[in-house]
């Protein structure tokens, strides 16, 4: 069975003559550095509403620690960011989209200056690090590592002082509304108190990743993939869904929330040892700990098996404690609160689920299949990473692409000169009486198996095994008519699993983030292309 076979095209019942409702000239979904720089773009024409799951402090940008990769130095030039980037991506980006981010991110970056981020800075200039996979000193931080709250927290004062923007929090955006015509027309959802639609001639999805897919994440409790599964029942073309990055360095303490610990700590001199203390990255890559991600994380991985470990450690001891406290407060802070001392202990770590490379397939004006539907940010295939993101290339593509979207979504407001404000639509389900449906048990389970079936060594017998459980849970998981989150999240996480495992399967090769322990080699005569899915 497949997901098309077993999913509704909404997930509630709907009835527009009797829900509450807004209207809005441009409806942004996220509240990310990609929804927020939309947003700010739009509202120079044309009236936007902000949709936001949680509160807009509550992001995967505003965890980023890196930084935003760009062109800042003398020494470095577009061409080398350009072949870095395509480097990563191992044969599939999209060269024009490469070139048109890649060329538009200083003065984007200037801009956000001007707006008042407080970059970090030195001799008057941005401060650049090294990442893993870039040959120059090209990514920018703000108060070391606090990039991505330092950037959102600008972005947000920003939307906030705008009298064009409403800002709408803690709204559970669950379904994408479309016309006869498969156009979007606005989106159903549930706010603080009930449920709402809201009409708009255009929509642009920046709802973020899927990282909470998996049992071992980056990702806050937000990115739960619910924009890829509603905009695949709109009909959306998704694409390389196979591609999941994993971060090599999350800190592996039992019993604590999985956190990012930056690879720029690895860029400033960090070193990976294993627990004998042994530093096996030069044993697995010229580049050491500056290897591109996929390769530092299956080499984590393979140490790990080696040693007969559940985590490797990072070696920062080296590093003056001062500096170290002012460069990365974020990682000074969480190892002071779990005892860590490091100028004495070494940072226990291994990889996990990081960032969605694929999803949403758009073209260069950020525009989706589905007419009126654009999308930017993680949640978007815009074609810029290719196989694999290059690190902290993520903000910038999210900078460029949310200002690409927010323009376009406004100049075709101008375009229209008569359009309805509604439509009727009517939907009805018939519900299902599973009382006893534990979608909590069903969410654990899920993301357990993601990671063990899906994660970052695949095989056919646990890619066919995953679609099967998970097949087997869609069952009696998606004839249910929720009226809660945690329902609707199951649900989209359930159809974004199994699209994720089919993909898996089908990419019979290993490029990227992606590799096949069956098919460990590239096969650029069967799969150097994307792998399409839509209902
Ligand atoms: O390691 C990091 O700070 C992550 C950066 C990124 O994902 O771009």
């Amino acid at each position: 069975m497949s997901a098309s076979q077993d999913c509704r095209r909404y997930l509630v019942d709907i009835d527009s003559n009797s829900t509450p409702q807004l209207f809005t000239d441009c409806l942004v979904i996220g509240g990310g550095i990609a929804g927020l720089r939309a947003a700010i773009e739009a509202a120079q024409k044309c009236s936007v509403i902000l949709l936001c799951k949680d509160s807009l402090e509550n992001s995967n940008t505003w965890k980023a620690q890196g930084g935003i990769a760009s062109v800042l130095t003398g020494e470095d030039n577009f061409e080398s960011h350009i072949e870095d980037t395509l480097n990563a991506g191992c044969g599939i980006n999209d060269l024009n989209i490469v070139d048109m981010v890649i060329r538009q991110g200083p003065e984007l970056i200037k801009q956000l200056l001007d707006w008042g981020t407080e970059f970090d800075i030195e001799n008057n200039h941005i401060a650049t690090t090294f990442e893993g996979g870039h040959r120059y000193s090209r990514v920018a931080h703000a108060h070391g590592d606090e990039t991505g709250k330092i950037i959102a927290q600008t972005l947000i004062e920003k939307v906030k002082q705008n009298n064009n923007i409403k800002i709408i929090e803690n709204f559970y955006t669950i379904d994408l509304l479309t016309n006869s015509d498969n156009k979007c027309v606005g989106v159903v959802g549930q706010n603080s108190r009930s449920r709402q639609i809201i009409w708009a001639p255009n929509t642009i999805l920046a709802t973020g990743g899927a990282g909470r897919l998996y049992r071992e994440t980056t990702n806050p409790e937000v990115a739960t993939g619910d924009g890829i599964a509603m905009a695949w029942r709109a009909g959306a073309v998704l694409t390389d869904l196979e591609f999941m990055q994993f971060h090599p360095t999350t800190l592996y303490v039992a019993g604590a929330s999985r956190a990012l610990i930056t690879e720029a700590l690895r860029g400033e001199g960090a070193v990976l040892v294993d627990c004998k203390g042994k530093a096996f990255m030069p044993d697995y890559h010229p580049d050491a700990e500056l290897a591109p991600r996929d390769i530092v994380s299956r080499a984590i991985l393979s140490q790990m098996l080696k040693t007969k470990s559940t985590h490797v450690f990072l070696d920062v001891r080296k590093f003056e404690k001062e500096h170290f406290a002012k460069r990365f407060p974020t990682i000074s802070e969480l190892c002071r609160s779990f005892d860590i001392d490091t100028t004495k202990d070494l940072i226990p770590v291994r990889p996990s689920a990081h960032y969605m490379v694929g999803g949403v397939e758009t073209d260069t004006n950020a525009a989706t299949s589905v007419t009126s539907l654009y999308a930017c940010g993680e949640i978007a295939a815009t074609g810029l990473h290719g196989a694999n993101r290059l690190g902290s290339n993520s903000l910038l593509e999210g900078l460029v692409f949310g200002k690409i979207a927010g323009n376009n979504a406004a100049e075709d407001i101008k375009k229209i000169t008569s359009y309805t404000k509604r439509t009727n639509i009517e939907y009805h389900i018939t519900p299902s009486d599973r009382t006893r449906l534990d979608t909590e048990d069903v969410t654990n389970s899920l993301r357990a198996l993601m990671w063990r079936n899906v994660g970052i060594t695949r095989s056919k017998k646990p890619l066919t095994e995953a679609q099967e459980i998970i097949t087997f849970w869609h069952r009696y998981v998606m004839d249910k008519v929720f009226d809660s989150r945690t329902g609707w999240q199951c649900q989209n996480m359930l159809t974004d699993a199994l699209l994720m495992a089919q993909a898996a399967e089908k990419r019979r090769e290993s490029r990227g983030v992606h590799f096949r322990s069956d098919y460990p080699l590239k096969n650029d005569q069967k799969f150097k292309k994307h792998i399409l899915i839509s209902r």
